[in-house]
């Protein structure tokens, strides 16, 4: 008889893939991320930053790179949209050409291993501004959680995959707590839709499990497969989710792939739309009309549509050549719901073109030079 298992296999539970291991994971690692920090009523409970943690702070600057910069990106809408003036920066750019800062500016690191050259980089530099500092990191001990001033676990366990999947989502919601904790420090009120946004967090591992056990991509991929180019758009937080999606479809599948904010399509990159390039369509639930109508735009150029939204959302579902659920709840969840769909995508594409999922070419888990 012959041996048909090797040792590594056990630590994939049988996956072939550990980025599929990893994707299958988020239920649990959302569920300790979000474990314990969420009233009933919404309320935040972190125990390193209760309230008051952040009164004296006045803006707010993430740096960050690849996929925890798109995080930042993400965490970036509800502060803003709330009156707390948040930036963010590639990290890359940062550590070159720091933004001022000062005091009251509190500096968010937003990095999975903690070990990121360049968003250590921009770290020190904030700090050298007299900035105060905060890592939001996978891994306890790390470089960022021992040279900022404090530290927020996401809590996701380890990832092995070079493609980041659960991290994101666990970035996500850590940074949603957060965010909460931030705007009732800085403005002195809660989000009007703080219950809200907390119900959906908390029922977020179980949206993410309906999500998997419900995803028609597997059954869509070869369809798509070998197209000239792959578009990902997306408006408030679809927009980060969109060029997650599409860094995620380059990195393992080797297609080309750009993301876009919906705006600025018709400033470019419409000039590409052909019926050679589907364009995956993030919808968050909040910008219905004008994201419909960025689609109607794609869709004149003949382009095929793959649209990634609430299951009640009947209008894209009608318009779309192929819609991807995802439960129906607040938008600020919407995102992470859509973003394990495109996970998907990007795992299913690669695996038919046979790539090297858990290790892409040319790419490391942590980058540690600038
Ligand atoms: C590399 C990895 C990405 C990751 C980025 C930032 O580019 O391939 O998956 O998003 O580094 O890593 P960090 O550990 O700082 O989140």
């Amino acid at each position: 008889s012959t041996v048909d298992w090797r040792p590594e296999d056990a630590e994939r539970d049988g996956y072939e893939h550990y980025m599929l291991k990893e994707i299958n994971e988020q239920p649990n690692a959302l569920d300790r991320t979000v474990s314990g920090r969420i009233g009933n009523d919404g309320s935040v409970s972190l125990s390193s930053f209760p309230p008051g943690t952040f009164a004296d702070v006045r803006d707010v600057q993430f740096v960050a790179c690849g996929t925890s910069y798109h995080a930042a990106m993400y965490a970036r809408e509800h502060l803003i949209e709330m009156g707390v003036p948040a930036y963010t920066f590639r990290a890359g750019e940062y550590a070159t050409a720091p933004a001022p800062a000062d005091e009251d500016t509190l500096v968010v690191a937003v990095t999975q291993s903690g070990e990121t050259a360049d968003t250590l980089q921009s770290v020190r530099h904030a700090r050298d501004a007299g900035a105060r500092t905060l890592a939001v990191t996978n891994v306890v001990g790390s470089t960022a959680s021992r040279e900022c001033d404090d530290a927020l676990f996401i809590r996701a366990g380890p990832e092995i995959g070079v493609a980041a999947t659960k991290t994101f989502s666990s970035q996500v919601a850590a940074l949603s707590l957060l965010g909460e904790r931030l705007v009732e420090d800085v403005t002195g009120e809660p989000s009007p839709d703080r219950a809200e946004r907390g119900a959906a967090l908390r029922r977020l591992p179980a949206d993410v499990q309906r999500v998997l056990e419900d995803s028609p991509v597997a059954k869509l991929a070869d369809e798509y497969r070998g197209r000239d180019a792959y578009f990902f758009i997306g408006r408030g937080v679809g927009h980060p989710v969109a060029l997650e999606g599409a860094l995620k479809f380059k990195e393992i599948t080797y297609e080309h792939a750009e993301g876009f904010g919906s705006a600025e399509l018709k400033h470019g990159p419409l000039a590409l739309v052909t019926e050679d390039t589907p364009v995956v369509a993030v919808f968050d639930g909040r910008h219905g009309e004008k994201a419909l109508a960025n689609v109607e735009e794609v869709r004149a150029r003949g382009a095929p549509v793959i649209a990634v939204a609430g299951e009640g959302s009947r209008k894209v579902r009608e318009i779309a050549d192929e819609f991807l659920p995802v439960p129906d709840t607040h938008p600020d969840a919407t995102g992470v719901l859509a973003n394990v769909q495109l996970q998907l995508v990007s795992y299913h594409v690669a695996d038919l073109l046979g790539r090297a999922i858990d290790k892409p070419r040319n790419l490391a888990k942590s980058v540690t030079v600038e």
